[in-house]
């Protein structure tokens, strides 16, 4: 791990306008610089560079970031190696902790365990003529291994050798060793090794799948503080560039599916790992493009996945993002497609063979069912009703609501006299008398990312949880009181991957436009007095609506000092 203080250090030596002039040559216009952004084709410069914020943000296509960021995407390296190569540019030597090590010492954090585990099974891989075989034979070249960090982990409890001290706590939390019965061994054991790896590049666990046939066939990490399968992506950080030059995703069901596809050059697939799809996946997904397929087997078991998925998606849509479905022929899976059919072919399938998400609600929805029988249109209703209310896509929502009218041959009046509510005027919470202005909040957050050290005058409690804007607010102050006051360019780096990192994004490229004139003292001020009075307020309210016998000792001490203030 590359302590954050470093990162911080170096950050302030280098200059980003500097680091991309080097790689894109940048005009100045304003206070900034721009140039034609080299993450999407325009002929018009939307890609503008801050030399006061030391952050780049293309108004086109939406990429945005630090020096360091910028490396990763342009010059596709890992979190690592984008810090050394920035180092060496700056003239700064890396911190002793991040220097490969050259003998087993003690396993440290979780994070360097499983780094250390996976440079040892990367490097077992070249002494294991038959794990090289097997990778061969599905059609594998070195390359694309080395790309994805594939490795051999081999029999018995190798990774003895590895650590120094075998018993450490760290590789049992770290998911590398199971202890059972007094005894502890090694959880990978003769498996081809996939490193699963966060959107920062970090290697978060493994997938293993045994060579050729045995149970089960892919052994994976146990959730650990570090790797949680219900959010993470396989593949996604490998994926990022090529995600935003096919300006698409792909989401497929296997670790070998997302391997074989890039090797046949289609370098835009990612994975769930042995999940279903959920939520946190999908919107993790359309942050990263607008155009999301799923690729399911054509069988039943794949239609199945594909309506859980379809259902985990529904919140995370918007309008303006295209989310659709690819069945593929009974029997292939999108590995076994493209070695089969080539890259060209599975492209076709992708632009000409896919179904909008509508379409496949509306085909799933009517399946099987009699909608010229009044009873058959009911149950069709009764089944649409709760996927309906959740689709985050108003206009989308509309839409597909209207073709449920058509296919009921109802009026869309009937629809909600029926309780399905227009999406657009379902119930908000009560509004509160007075709410800060949205603008003003989101300059408050502003300043406070500019000023991370004034996160201690602002309450958590005072932001009004039942406002997702006010909600956002009050997880970024709790956010940066507990990563400390940083340089503004160290916290976006710090957020990134974080459930901060669209926030902070938003907030920056609003900073991009401030003049380094403003106020902002004044701002904070008033902003923070008003947030204040609107909490105070509302908890009286709440305290005096209940029984004054339901009040406990602190609560009713607490409403007594609220009056008076
Ligand atoms: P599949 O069984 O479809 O395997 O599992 P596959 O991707 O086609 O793999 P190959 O081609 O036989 O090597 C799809 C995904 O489900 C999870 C894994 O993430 C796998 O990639 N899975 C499958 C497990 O976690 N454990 C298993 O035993 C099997
Ligand atoms: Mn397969």
């Amino acid at each position: 791990m590359i302590p954050r203080d470093f990162i911080d250090t170096l950050l302030s030596r280098v200059d980003i306008v500097d680091v991309i002039d080097r790689r894109v040559p940048l005009k100045k216009a304003g206070q900034n610089y721009q140039a034609c952004c080299p993450f999407h084709s325009e002929k018009t410069p939307s890609f503008t560079v801050s030399p006061s914020k030391q952050f780049y943000h293309c108004f086109g296509c939406g990429a945005h970031g630090t020096a360091l960021g910028f490396l990763m995407e342009y010059e596709h390296m890992s979190f690592p190696d984008s810090v050394a190569a920035l180092a060496e540019d700056a003239g700064l030597p890396m911190p002793e902790s991040s220097l490969e090590p050259e003998r087993p010492k003690p396993p440290p954090a979780l994070w360097d365990a499983l780094e250390q585990a996976a440079r040892f099974y990367k490097q077992q891989l070249k002494q294991a003529p038959h794990a090289i075989d097997y990778l061969k034979q599905r059609g594998l070249s070195g390359a694309i291994a080395a790309r994805y960090g594939i490795g051999y982990a081999p029999d018995g409890s190798p990774l003895k050798r590895v650590f120094a001290d075998y018993d450490a706590e760290a590789l049992a939390a770290s998911g590398l060793v199971v202890d059972n019965e007094g005894r502890r061994y090694d959880r990978f054991r003769d498996r081809i090794m996939f490193p699963i790896r966060n959107v920062k590049g970090q290697i978060v666990g493994f997938g293993g799948r045994v060579l050729g046939q045995g149970e089960p066939k892919y052994l994976n990490s146990p959730e650990t503080p570090l790797f949680h399968k219900g959010s993470e992506i396989y593949g996604l950080f490998e994926a990022r560039a090529a995600i935003k030059r096919a300006a698409r995703v792909v989401v497929v069901e296997g670790y070998m599916d997302v391997v074989a596809l890039a090797q046949h050059g289609v370098e835009f697939a990612v994975a769930t790992l042995g999940t279903a799809t959920t939520p946190v996946h999908a919107r993790t997904l359309l942050r990263h493009s607008d155009r999301l397929v799923y690729a399911f087997d054509g069988d039943a078991a794949g239609r199945k996945a594909a309506w859980r998925a379809l259902e985990n998606s529904l919140e995370a849509l918007q309008d303006g993002k295209e989310v659709s479905f690819l069945f593929l022929p009974e029997g292939e899976d999108p590995d076994s497609y493209i070695r089969d059919h080539g890259c060209d072919a599975f492209l076709r399938l992708l632009d000409n063979e896919t179904l909008p998400l509508s379409a496949f609600l509306m085909r799933e929805l009517a399946r099987g069912r009699r909608l010229d029988t009044q009873e058959g249109q009911a149950t069709l209703l009764k089944d649409a009703k709760p996927l309906l209310e959740k689709i985050g896509a108003p206009l989308l929502a509309r839409l597909i609501q209207r073709q449920i009218a058509e296919l009921t041959q109802l009026q869309v009046g009937d629809l909600s006299a029926m309780g399905l509510r227009p999406v657009a005027s379902r119930p908000l919470p009560p509004r509160q008398q007075r709410r800060i202005a949205p603008s003003r909040l989101r300059g408050l957050a502003r300043i406070l990312l500019m000023n991370p050290q004034r996160a201690s005058e602002v309450e958590p409690l005072w932001f009004d949880a039942r406002d997702p804007l006010h909600a956002t607010a009050g997880e970024l102050i709790a956010w940066l009181r507990e990563v400390g006051p940083l340089r503004l360019h160290t916290l976006a780096e710090a957020a990134k991957g974080s459930g901060m990192e669209d926030f902070v994004n938003e907030l920056m490229v609003d900073l991009l436009d401030k003049d380094d004139t403003w106020d902002w003292n004044a701002e904070f001020e008033g902003a923070v007095q008003q947030l204040r009075d609107d909490w105070r307020r509302r908890r009286v309210q709440e305290l005096a609506a209940r029984p004054l016998a339901s009040l406990s000792v602190e609560e009713r001490r607490e409403l007594g000092d609220l009056a008076r203030s």
